[in-house]
């Protein structure tokens, strides 16, 4: 059997709590498949490269067959040079008296730098996930500055907020999660997001009952939307850091959705350029997408209710501002 050639999989904040959940599962083969080798580009700061050197001794130790090489670095024009993958993880962290919103003077900077480093060293058709947060907004100068990468090619990860809302439902009905099919969120990765289950339904066997018909209405627009708006915040102030294990989990979960295709809607935060939703141009907006060969789609052909309507003209107001505020931080 011919050995494929490595893919080199570059990540920002490589020290930080979500690489260390990410980068075992990474190294498992569970997302790239077990006969696919890779390179591992892993970027911090200066204070995270002793912590790197720890986990490069880790994933020696772990024997890992598909690591082909491993470079450690501070510098991203190194870092990110022939990426195929770049997950930018690395962002200032929130506390728990901050927005993610409130993020936006350190982070906005970082994103310009790394943007213009993937532009220059990285493979044209490099996927790029944008997880540090405000997610959108950062992932949204990550597009302005890659200049020579295809919009398309760069999004933000809001995956999570879909996991968290089927995990809701299936605490709520007492079904599994894997039950539960198309329900997914919309708009900015902030508490102004909202979960849309009216395409949603849960199966079993072959028989898909309508997610509206199990749920009451109250708890679907009031106690379902605000947990979901607030559980990055809920887990932050129980652990005294932000979620990891379910950040590495989703961003695994948003790849292989991207790369391998899809059934079901997915909740991707992409450039909002054609869509039919009403959602001005230029934006990163969580939409339910498809993919297939390895592009996403955003669903062209749902009815959003009035709750929708009126909950996308939020988040477009929200993403608008934030942008504002960010291209004015980053003139030159
Ligand atoms: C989350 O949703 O858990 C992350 O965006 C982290 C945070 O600060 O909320």
């Amino acid at each position: 059997m011919t050995q494929k050639e490595p893919i080199t999989v570059a990540i920002t904040g490589a020290a930080g709590n979500i690489a260390y959940s990410l980068i075992f599962r990474i190294c498992s083969g569970e997302l790239f498949g077990t006969d696919q080798p890779f390179n591992l580009n892993l970027i911090d700061i200066e204070p995270g490269m002793s912590i790197l050197e720890g986990l490069v001794m880790e994933l020696q130790d772990s024997n890992f067959h598909l690591i082909n090489k491993t470079i450690c670095t501070t510098d991203p024009f190194e870092g990110f040079r022939d990426a195929d993958y770049a997950i930018l993880l690395g962002a200032y962290p929130r506390n728990k008296n901050q927005t993610r919103k409130d993020l936006l003077g350190k982070n906005a900077p970082i994103f310009k730098i790394q943007g213009k480093a993937l532009s220059l060293v990285a493979k044209r058709t490099v996927k790029v996930v944008v997880v540090g947060n405000p997610v959108n907004t950062n992932a949204l100068m990550t597009t302005k500055f890659a200049e020579n990468i295809p919009k398309e090619n760069i999004i933000a990860l809001t995956r999570l907020d879909m996991n968290r809302s089927i995990s809701q439902l299936s605490r709520k009905l007492n079904k599994n999660v894997s039950n539960i099919k198309n329900v997914f969120t919309w708009g900015n990765h902030s508490a102004s997001q909202f979960v849309d289950l009216s395409n949603g339904y849960l199966l079993e066997g072959s028989k898909k009952t309508p997610l509206t018909q199990l749920v009451e209405e109250e708890w679907i627009y009031g106690k379902f939307q605000k947990t979901n708006q607030m559980r990055g915040k809920e887990v932050l102030l129980k652990r005294g850091r932000s979620s990891a294990g379910s950040a590495a989990n989703a961003i695994i979960d948003c790849l292989k959705s991207w790369i391998y295709g899809t059934e079901n809607y997915v909740s991707m935060g992409v450039i909002s350029d054609n869509n039919p939703y009403n959602v001005p141009e230029n934006l990163i907006f969580s939409f339910p997408c498809t993919c297939k060969n390895g592009t996403w789609q955003i669903a062209k052909d749902l009815k959003p209710n009035d709750f929708c309507k009126k909950m996308i003209k939020k988040n477009v107001e929200e993403l608008v501002e934030e942008r504002r505020i960010a291209f004015e931080l980053l003139k030159d």
